[in-house]
Parts: C-alpha cells; structure tokens; sequence
C-alpha cells in the first residue's frame, strides 16, 4: 500500500476550564499518496484536531501518527518542527499570517525557515494563478478575506510540501 498518511486508533482529549471534549475517537485513516482527500464533518466535530495531529502541530493522547513513513507520536518538539518545516504546507483556518510582514514575505516565509533559496519562478507562477501579484506589497491588514486565504494558500504551495493540509 502506497500510503502517505496512517492514523491508527488516535485518541484527543481536551481538558477545557468547563468541560473535557473528546475531539478524536478511536479514529484511524489512511490517505493514499497523490490522493486529494476531502474530511467532511459539522463544526465541532474534530477536523482541524485531525488536520493538526497529520501535520505536527498537536500530540495526540494515545495511538499512531504515521505521516511520510515518520511517527509523529515519538518525537519531540524540535523534531516536530523540523517533521512540518520538511514535510507539511498548512493552510490555516484563520489564515495565521504574520501582520508585521507584506504579502511577498509572508509567501517567502517557509524559505527563510528553511535557510533555502526561493524559486522565485515558481513563487510568481503561484501568485499569478492566485490573483495575488499586485497585491505582494501589502500588508494582511490591507487584504480582503479572500485575499488573505489564497496568501495564506500560496504560503503552503511555494515550498512544494509532500502534504498540503
Ligand atoms: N484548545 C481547545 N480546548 C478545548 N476544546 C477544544 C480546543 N480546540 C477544540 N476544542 C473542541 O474540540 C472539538 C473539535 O474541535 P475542532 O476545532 O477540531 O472542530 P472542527 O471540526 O474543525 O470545527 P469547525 O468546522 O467549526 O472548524 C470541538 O468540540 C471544540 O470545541
Ligand atoms: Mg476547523
């Protein structure tokens, strides 16, 4: 089987001030490579908790996270960081862009994380097909949403992730 992402009984628990919420049961998936894979669910139900599990940026309380042959679930912080800044480009529910920096900046970010050189070709290419290239000097706060989404989406495509989530 040719899987990218494998998640094996993956339990999250929230331990909120009111209540606990069980945001993850016994869940367990598997995504084919190449795969464009579509989690639909009503709010609250535990998306962007699964999304997060795939790409690092939670631990999940008990079961396996296997994403591009690596087990999430026996790393440390650092190698977390390093897991998403090698594997994952997230496009974020609320965008998280940095209002301190222009739209180019933000969209060069994941280089400069990287210590890479960026394919600036490719950076212009993405944000041509977004409709965002005469707006790189802005700054976020200056941007309709919309606007701020496909910044946000160009972010995670320009370093050419193994996953996009
Ligand atoms: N940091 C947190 N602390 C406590 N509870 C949380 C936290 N984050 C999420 N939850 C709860 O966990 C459940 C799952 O949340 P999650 O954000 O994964 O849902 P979602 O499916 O992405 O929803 P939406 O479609 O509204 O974005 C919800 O019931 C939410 O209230
Ligand atoms: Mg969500």
């Amino acid at each position: 089987m040719n899987s990218i992402v494998t998640l094996t009984d993956v339990n999250k628990t929230y331990h909120g001030t009111t209540k606990e919420t069980r945001a993850l049961q016994h869940c367990s998936l598997s995504i084919e490579k190449n795969a464009f894979t579509c989690i639909i669910g009503k709010s609250g139900s535990g998306k962007s908790t699964l999304l997060n599990a795939i790409g690092g940026l939670i631990q999940v309380d008990s079961g396996s996270v296997l994403v591009n042959q690596q087990e999430l679930t026996k790393m440390n912080k650092k190698e977390l960081a390093r897991f998403r800044r090698e594997n994952i480009g997230f496009v974020f529910q609320f965008f998280n862009l940095l209002q301190e920096q222009t739209v180019l900046e933000n969209i060069l970010l994941p280089f400069d994380l990287n210590n890479e050189k960026a394919d600036l070709d490719f950076v212009n290419h993405v944000m041509k097909y977004l409709q965002i290239d005469d707006i790189k000097n802005k700054f976020p706060c200056e941007l309709s949403g919309g606007q701020q989404q496909r910044v946000s989406i160009a972010r995670a495509i320009v370093g050419k992730p193994n996953i996009i989530l």
